[in-house]
């Protein structure tokens, strides 16, 4: 894959990254992201996104911009949809300002459609540059600050499960545990084979990972990692990365554990849902809202194959006419049908058209986020009547969406 376009004076050249270029790839993401420059581990970086899910952008044969695509999913209606996980999109301050982050994202945009990954998802620095490419605003990323000190309070399980760090055999049975516990959340995510290798097998010097196991079985396990602790609090806070519990007392053994590092660490950062149990046993002022909690934007990156793809309500039966706009993914604009029934969603070029909506805003109602009165409200859904406005939130609307991993 290649893309060219002509950048100010120098062409731009965007392609995917090669083995000799990981140095220069993670100078460039130390430079955009890092206040102190960790030095280069090959380990490390084998770990990470493949090279074909890399791409760089190149001026006058130097690497000027960068980003990568992880291989995931997010559940949604009890379905996985396939999903490319954009991260790391740095570009050198020099060249900055002129189209390359877009250049990577026109590229990006069109490899993911060639994988069948059908939505795209984001943690976004800043909006504007992602909302102009088509992604929105469509879920949360609810981070808590937990006081470890506060855990001791929790009560026992009733049955004890041990606990012991994961080793590389343990993969398939922590992906297939957290496929369990989190599939019916909506936004949750479904790990690549890469990214369930970089969030639940340790990692020296970067996390550890603990499995509790009761009766042979594994029933929990937590990723953990160690970082400064902001406000002197302790001589490190922890960042839970991810976790899973199969129930209340696999859940109370995790945070046993947790609590077992306080009063070295004070404080752990934890994306806790309602949904979860502890937050029942702890008084809110020990898990507060850290102020840092991000919203994540998705992109519908082939509209008709995310309709198809994710679950609805089995009660629901709608038919919505809608004419999508999509200046930079033109494959998906147009007049289209939608119809949910029996638990399952399509998306038919034709009829009225009558329903106009972007393609941010449509990715936003999609996962549930958005309310169509909402947005019918700040002028970004027009032409619904009342029907339509029910339709709509028939089709989509539930729980609010959210995701516990950061990528
Ligand atoms: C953010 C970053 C990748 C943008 O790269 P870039 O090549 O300058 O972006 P582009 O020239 O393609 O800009 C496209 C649009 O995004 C906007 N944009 C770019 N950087 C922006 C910023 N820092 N804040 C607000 N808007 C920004 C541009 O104004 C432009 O919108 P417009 O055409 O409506 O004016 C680059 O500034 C960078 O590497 N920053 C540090 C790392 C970072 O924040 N990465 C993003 C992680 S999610």
């Amino acid at each position: 894959m290649c893309q060219s376009l002509a950048c100010g004076l120098m062409a731009i050249e965007v392609r995917t990254a090669r083995d000799d270029e990981r140095q220069a790839l993670h100078r460039l993401s130390q430079q955009a992201f890092a206040a102190r420059p960790a030095p280069y581990e090959e380990a490390d970086d084998r770990s990470t996104t493949p090279l074909d899910r890399r791409l760089v952008a190149c001026e006058d044969g130097r690497i000027v911009g960068k980003l990568a695509v992880w291989e995931m999913g997010q559940w949604f209606g009890g379905r996985r949809v396939p999903m490319g996980g954009v991260a790391g999109v740095a570009v050198e301050p020099f060249a900055r300002g002129r189209g390359v982050a877009s250049a990577l994202l026109r590229e990006a945009l069109q490899a993911m459609r060639e994988r069948g990954e059908t939505i795209s998802t984001l943690f976004p620095m800043n909006h504007r540059l992602y909302r102009r490419h088509g992604w929105e605003v469509a879920g949360a990323h609810p981070e808590s600050r937990l006081d470890l000190g506060a855990l001791q309070a929790l009560p026992a399980p009733r049955r004890r499960a041990t606990i012991r760090p994961a080793e590389p055999a343990d993969l398939p049975a922590l992906r297939r545990l957290h496929e369990e516990v989190w599939r019916d959340e909506p936004g949750s995510l479904w790990h690549g084979p890469e990214f369930a290798r970089r969030r639940m097998l340790p990692y020296e010097g970067h996390q550890d990972v603990y499995v509790a196991e009761r009766e042979g079985r594994v029933v929990g396990f937590v990723t953990v990692a160690r970082g400064d602790a902001p406000d002197d609090r302790g001589f490190y806070t922890l960042t839970v990365r991810t976790y899973a519990a199969i129930d209340l007392d696999a859940e109370l053994e995790l945070f046993r554990l947790l609590s077992s590092y306080h009063p070295v660490a004070e404080v752990a950062t934890v994306v806790l849902h309602q949904s979860a149990a502890t937050p029942l046993y702890l008084g809110e002022r020990m898990l507060r809202p850290t102020g840092l909690g991000w919203c994540w934007m998705t992109r519908l990156v082939d509209a008709r194959g995310a309709v198809a793809a994710r679950g609805y309500r089995e009660d629901v039966d709608v038919e919505v006419h809608l004419d999508v706009h999509d200046d930079s993914a033109p494959w998906n604009a147009g007049a289209y049908v939608l119809r949910v029934k029996d638990g399952h969603g399509s998306l038919e070029p034709g009829g009225r058209g009558q329903v106009r909506v972007g393609i941010g805003p449509l990715a936003a109602l999609y996962t549930g986020w958005a309310n169509p009165r909402r947005l019918r409200r700040l002028g970004l859904l027009d032409g619904a009547d009342e029907a339509e406005l029910a339709a709509l939130e028939g089709a989509f609307g539930g729980r609010t969406p959210w995701l516990q991993e950061f990528f």
